[in-house]
């Protein structure tokens, strides 16, 4: 009887210990819905409907408010003003990313899921050398209009029958990147390419499971279970290794007085910079260049 009221003594105290640094913690946080231990407020979302679930909150607390997504605190910014006054307005501060468990197993370095310096060279990098290759200027004009030329090549073999250009519409904004970033467009039935085409079109399938966004929300998950995540780590993988070996073809091939396209200027900064222990100039940061650019010039475009 005494040890049943000992124990349900030092339980309460550590309840009300966890509790009490929990809403310490929580003063500096904008208001929110208050939070069950472990789980947080996710029993109170509905991820049929998660829109609707934010402009709910929102009625209550305001357009800032603090959700708690498993144990990890997140501040909603809900609505227009709210967005604008954060990112126009205090740009500097809320350019950060906060990091995606799913995407640190897969990505290391690149511009979409980097912070800080290497952030800032990274993207200064991407956009220079885009701008040499002919980012918004005539050049890259002439690479869309012949891609643009080989799709209506390709839909004329149809002869106007019944026909999916699901595919063929993906392969277009992918051959652009693959000319910036390889030099040269590949046919539409090559076996990489549509290998490569493939693995991103699954990739980008099982991103959006909910699987994946439970295993952001509890990273134990992603080295522990089975799951599609898994799948996801192969096929990027694979597609990193492809890109590994079209890196060292263009090492081997390498004019430094002519670079001719993205992993070339590269290649050469690496060079230059390859006694500088901080150079960003990297293998794996290079790889994830390419990721980016491959999944932005696919999926991203596909989508919209
Ligand atoms: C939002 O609130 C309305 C009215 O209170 C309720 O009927 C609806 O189920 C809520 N929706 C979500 C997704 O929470
Ligand atoms: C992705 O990886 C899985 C597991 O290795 C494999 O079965 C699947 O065929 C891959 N997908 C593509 C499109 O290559």
């Amino acid at each position: 009887m005494d040890l049943v009221l000992v124990l349900v003594l030092i339980l309460t105290c550590l309840l009300l210990l966890s509790h009490w640094k929990w809403s310490s913690k929580r003063g500096k946080l904008p208001p929110g819905p208050t939070p069950l231990p472990i789980i947080g407020n996710i029993h109170q979302i509905n991820v049929k409907n998660v829109h609707q679930s934010f402009t709910n909150f929102s009625k209550i607390y305001g357009p800032v408010f603090t959700l708690y997504l498993g144990m990890k605190p997140t501040v909603v910014l809900y609505g227009y003003e709210a967005i604008k006054e954060a990112l126009i307005g205090h740009g500097e501060e809320f350019n950060g990313r906060a990091r995606i468990p799913i995407f640190d197993m897969v990505l290391k370095g690149g511009v979409a899921f980097s912070n800080g310096k290497a952030w800032k060279e990274t993207r200064h990098f991407s956009f220079t050398t885009l701008r040499k290759l002919g980012m918004g200027q005539r050049s890259i004009e002439n690479h869309i209009q012949e891609e643009a030329r080989f799709l209506v090549e390709e839909l004329k073999k149809t002869n106007g029958s019944p026909y999916d250009p699901t595919f063929i519409l993906a392969c277009v904004p992918c051959n652009v990147v693959c000319s910036i970033i390889f030099q040269n467009r590949f046919e539409y039935k090559d076996q990489d390419f549509v290998s490569l085409l493939e693995k991103l079109n699954e990739n980008a399938k099982i991103l959006s499971t909910l699987w994946v966004q439970v295993c952001n929300i509890f990273h134990v998950l992603i080295d522990y279970c089975p799951g599609n995540h898994n799948t996801l780590y192969k096929n990027f993988t694979c597609l990193q290794n492809y890109l590994l070996t079209k890196i060292k073809e263009h090492e081997k091939s390498l004019d430094v007085t002519n670079p001719r396209d993205f992993i070339d200027y590269f290649l050469i900064k690496e060079m230059q910079e390859n006694r500088n222990p901080q150079s960003i100039y990297t293998r794996e940061n290079l790889i994830g260049m390419l990721t980016d650019m491959f999944v932005g010039g696919t999926e991203t475009i596909k989508a919209n």
